[in-house]
């Protein structure tokens, strides 16, 4: 969701913004922009619509001339995708742009105040009220410095702000607050950026900005300081991922590449945390006495990440015996909830980043309830404000569908049940290696779907032109199945819906149909039967069923449906780490047969930074 790129340095800016604010484009944008200043005059260009279209009007960064400046990637939120509505905004007298990400809450007080002043808007947007407001107290104040603390201690909302003023034409500015920016540290340039792909080819070394730190940045120098004005020193970090994470590697789709990525990913994520065939969390600071008090965990996420949490509280039920709630992050924060120092908070985020999340988390964190987190991205603010993190090691995802970050999040809420469970003896010794040894057995399993994929291929030629699709299946196999329909829906536009199959008869039955498509999901062995009988259900009622379900039931299964997927057996928590993957593959064969943008769904972003 809106990405932002600075640079400054001695080499044209303009192609660095536009190769910059191409790397950000996987986290869903609908207008991009850039700004650069020469001679003393800021430059602005913008469009509506894709990035090329940045490439074409300025002959590939080549009209724009000058050593600094500003790009941006905007997902609208107040005023539509429009070329006035884009970043960056100047000011009315042409002193300062900026780009923004995040949402000023109290801009309409702000814009009433400067029309009173007689400023004169011209866009839609909250970010406009920013820039216009700094410009009215630098003229005010005639200090760039004093302005912009001035701009931050007025504002409410979240930000990553930067900022270009056409008196310090080597220099921009940036100021954080609930949205991420890091900056970037370069050979005779620096850089900002909302996340490390935009500037990994220039630099690895990098440092990320905190609430309410503001820095001034030049090409030899970064001075930061604290909202209170004082200088601070950042920890640099050095991104040890390679460039080739972030491309395409000769696939035609993020997606698939990272579909194909799941194996190794999920033996990056396990590996180091299995030793001698037992779980192991060194970094973990919960302990057996924490644990034991524990009398109720929330596992607390948005989208697929809620999804992972779903299979998390029916496994962590039956290993621990103690009440798992997962819980939608954007519910949680207003639900004023039931959290006391006994209660575990279970955060899981890819992104690190997503607003919801991380104000569930401070939710929480204020009530007393310690927070641990799963997330991919390294040193992101969950991961940041967190007790405890655990990193699953994916890379970096970039398709906005996430496959490989649910697969590796789903291993690692395993394993934690798990080692909970063994700490607090709640599992059997022989089920515990039982465990332990098919979870290390999931990438190769993974793997052999993922070489026969032409069935899945077929099943989404045949039936990519329906409207409507349900995924129906009991206890892990609903959790599963709302995973299956959300990946299907945001990447293919169709119409989707996954159900607990018991319920269907409660109200949902009555929407099927002859020739409507219902996915069942039957690989959930211990109600496998009850799974069935809800599949002859909807059968009779004329629905097309195609079914996934494990090797050992395929041939009961084909009895009843029209096509029957089946994947490699293994212990019955960890199937839905198998039963995901043909349902990843179909949703990625149908939207492809629809023509969609697979990579950048409509109005979807990667990052989701806003309420
Ligand atoms: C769906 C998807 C989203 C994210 C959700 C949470 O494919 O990717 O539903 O899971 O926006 O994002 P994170 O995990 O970054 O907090």
């Amino acid at each position: 969701m809106c990405g932002i790129v600075g640079f400054t340095g001695t080499k044209e800016a303009a192609p660095i913004l536009l190769s910059g604010l191409t790397k950000l484009e996987y986290r869903g944008y609908d207008s991009a922009g850039i700004a650069v200043i020469d001679s003393g005059t800021i430059n602005m260009v913008k469009s509506p619509g894709k990035i090329v279209n940045l490439y074409n009007k300025t002959h590939n960064g080549s009209d724009l001339h000058g050593f600094t400046g500003i790009g941006h990637t905007r997902w609208a939120t107040h005023g539509v995708p429009n070329e006035i509505n884009a970043h960056p905004h100047m000011s009315e007298h042409g002193n300062i742009a900026i780009v923004h990400n995040g949402i000023i809450e109290n801009y309409m007080e702000l814009k009433e105040f400067l029309i009173s002043q007689g400023v004169t808007f011209v866009s839609e947007t909250d970010t406009e009220v920013v820039v216009q407001l700094l410009e009215y107290y630098y003229i005010q104040l005639k200090d760039l410095r004093d302005a912009i603390f001035k701009v931050l201690q007025v504002i409410e909302g979240a930000y990553a702000l930067v900022i270009l003023c056409k008196d310090y034409p080597d220099s921009f500015v940036v100021a954080r607050k609930d949205a991420p920016l890091l900056l970037g540290f370069g050979d005779g340039c620096n850089f900002v950026a909302s996340d490390a792909t935009a500037i990994i080819e220039y630099t690895r070394e990098v440092a990320y900005m905190e609430d309410g730190e503001v820095a001034f940045i030049t090409k030899d120098n970064i001075d930061v300081y604290d909202s209170f004005g004082q200088p601070i020193e950042k920890e640099h970090h050095i991104i040890d991922w390679d460039i080739s994470a972030a491309e395409k590697g000769g696939y035609a789709h993020f997606m698939f590449k990272e579909i194909m990525e799941q194996p190794e990913a999920i033996r990056k994520t396990m590996s180091p945390r299995i030793r001698d065939n037992r779980i192991v969390f060194d970094d973990l600071k919960i302990d057996k006495a924490f644990m034991e008090k524990v009398d109720r965990i929330y596992i607390v996420a948005c989208g697929s990440s809620y999804h992972v949490g779903m299979v998390g509280k029916y496994n962590m039920e039956r290993l621990l015996r103690v009440p798992v709630d997962p819980v939608l992050a954007s519910e949680f924060r207003y639900s004023d909830p039931l959290v006391t120092e006994n209660t575990l908070i279970i955060v899981i985020s890819q992104s690190g980043e997503t607003l919801d999340t991380m104000a569930a988390l401070r939710e929480a964190k204020k009530r007393g309830a310690h927070i641990t987190s799963i997330v991919n991205v390294v040193g992101s603010s969950i991961a940041r404000e967190s007790d405890d993190v655990l990193y699953t090691w994916a890379g970096p995802e970039i398709a906005v569908a996430t496959t490989k970050a649910y697969s590796t999040q789903l291993t690692l809420l395993n394993m934690l049940g798990l080692y909970f469970a063994d700490m607090l003896h709640t599992v059997e010794e022989s089920e515990y290696n039982k465990i332990v040894e098919e979870m290390q057995w999931l990438p190769e399993k993974i793997e052999s779907i993922l070489q026969n994929t032409d069935q899945i291929k077929y099943l989404a030629s045949r039936y990519f032109n329906h409207n409507s699709i349900f995924f129906i299946g009991r206890n892990l196999d609903y959790a599963l199945g709302m995973e299956g329909s959300l990946k299907l829906k945001e990447i293919s536009y169709i119409h989707s819906e996954a159900y607990a199959s018991g319920e269907l008869k409660h109200g949902t039955i009555s929407l099927i149909e002859k020739g409507t498509l219902v996915v069942a999901l039957g690989t959930y062995g211990p109600l496998f039967d009850k799974a069935m009988s809800n599949v002859v259900e909807v059968r009779a009622r004329g629905a097309d069923v195609m079914a996934i379900t494990t090797v050992s039931h395929a041939d009961e299964m084909q009895k009843n449906v029209d096509f029957a997927v089946a994947v490699p057996d293994t212990h019955l928590i960890l199937q839905p780490s198998l039963g995901i993957v043909p349902l990843q593959l179909f949703a990625y064969y149908v939207a492809l047969q629809r023509g969609c943008d697979i990579d950048k769904p409509r109005n979807l972003a990667k990052s989701v930074t806003v309420e």
